[in-house]
């Protein structure tokens, strides 16, 4: 794998416990020319990474306590449930590496079950909420070095190497898997694959295939604050843009694709207007929708296929009663 981040920056991560994420900025995300490009394929979409800018990464912590928002809860109760299971899968002296730091509460149950854990490195492409992550972590495990990593883990990018020891164990929970598209995810997992150690192992969270009606509440909550998450999208775009998109003449819509397995977050243009942005000028017909996140939901058997096919061993999985998620204890296979 090639290095566009600034391994400069990286090397500059240490084991200090007064980290000031701060002064690691992410790589230059280019928004604008994400943007800009995906305003050309139709439908026209932007990727979901952009969704958590500060704004965006609160809402969605309060998406995960919604009633009709049910992964996160499911996924809390398999990890307290089989705790004791998955410690042991995880083993002692792990250097645990979370993608996706968000809120850290799923984190805090595992981190205390842990035996003996190496480190434990938060990776976020925000750094308000990795700083926020962080700092609880650090209240309530003052002994272990916690070491946050602020990079776009979508782009290529390298474990800071002034953390090395401890087999590296990822930590991705949230069905964020299920953001990527069956092929990236694919070709995500074998670059974690290349980036744990030969024993290292991935804990994995996957949404599961389910009834439609169900999966549709779970992205149109009563209260709207998936439609105020989607349409944050809007607002970042404006603002770091100077785009002049009017919030009001786009509704959020998400509807699930039950021949590819995939929920869409819509973003329907309300009306047959026009949005300018620096040079661009784009038109909308009404109804015409911006595609602002997939996410896919997968049969136990594809998601062992899918982890097969990216050098990672099943170990065990765990799902709920009723089906609705699971979660995944994989290893790195010794040769590929
Ligand atoms: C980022 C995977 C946790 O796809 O369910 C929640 C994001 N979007 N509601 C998901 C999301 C709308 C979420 N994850």
């Amino acid at each position: 794998m090639s290095l566009s981040l600034p391994t400069v920056e990286l090397s500059k991560v240490n084991h200090s416990m007064s980290l000031d994420v701060s002064s690691f900025p992410p790589a230059p995300r280019p928004l604008y020319t994400d943007v800009v490009a995906g305003f050309n394929q139709t439908p026209r979409t932007i990727p979901c990474k952009y969704l958590y800018d500060d704004r965006g990464s609160q809402l969605f912590n309060e998406i995960c306590d919604l009633d009709e928002y049910y992964p996160t809860r499911t996924e809390l109760h398999l990890t307290r449930k089989y705790l004791e299971q998955i410690a042991a899968h995880i083993g002692t002296g792990a250097r645990l590496v979370e993608l996706g730091a968000g809120s850290g509460l799923k984190t805090r149950v595992l981190l205390g079950e842990l035996i003996d854990p190496h480190s434990y490195l938060p990776v976020d492409i925000s750094p308000m909420e990795l700083r926020r992550c962080s700092d609880r972590l650090r209240k309530d495990f003052p002994d272990l070095p916690i070491i946050p990593v602020c990079v776009d883990y979508t782009a290529d990018w390298q474990l800071p190497t002034s953390s090395v020891g401890g087999r590296t164990v990822f930590y991705y929970p949230g069905s964020t898997i299920g953001n990527f598209y069956p092929r990236q995810a694919c070709s995500f997992l074998k670059n974690l694959s290349h980036l744990a150690d030969p024993d290292g192992g991935l804990l994995v969270g996957v949404d599961l295939h389910k009834d439609t009606a169900l999966l549709e509440a779970a992205y149109n909550d009563r209260q709207g604050v998936t439609a105020e998450f989607n349409r944050n999208l809007l607002r970042r775009i404006n603002r770091e843009c100077g785009a002049d998109f009017d919030l009001d003449r786009f509704e959020h819509l998400a509807v699930y694709d039950e021949e590819h397995r995939r929920i869409e977050m819509r973003l329907i243009s309300t009306c047959r207007q026009t949005v300018n942005f620096a040079n661009d000028r784009f038109s909308f017909e009404e109804g015409e929708y911006i595609l602002t996140e997939v996410s896919y939901k997968y049969a136990i058997e594809d998601f062992a296929n899918l982890a097969e096919e990216a050098y990672w061993r099943t170990r065990a999985f765990w799902t709920d009663r009723d089906q609705l998620f699971s979660l995944w204890y994989l290893e790195r296979e010794s040769v590929h």
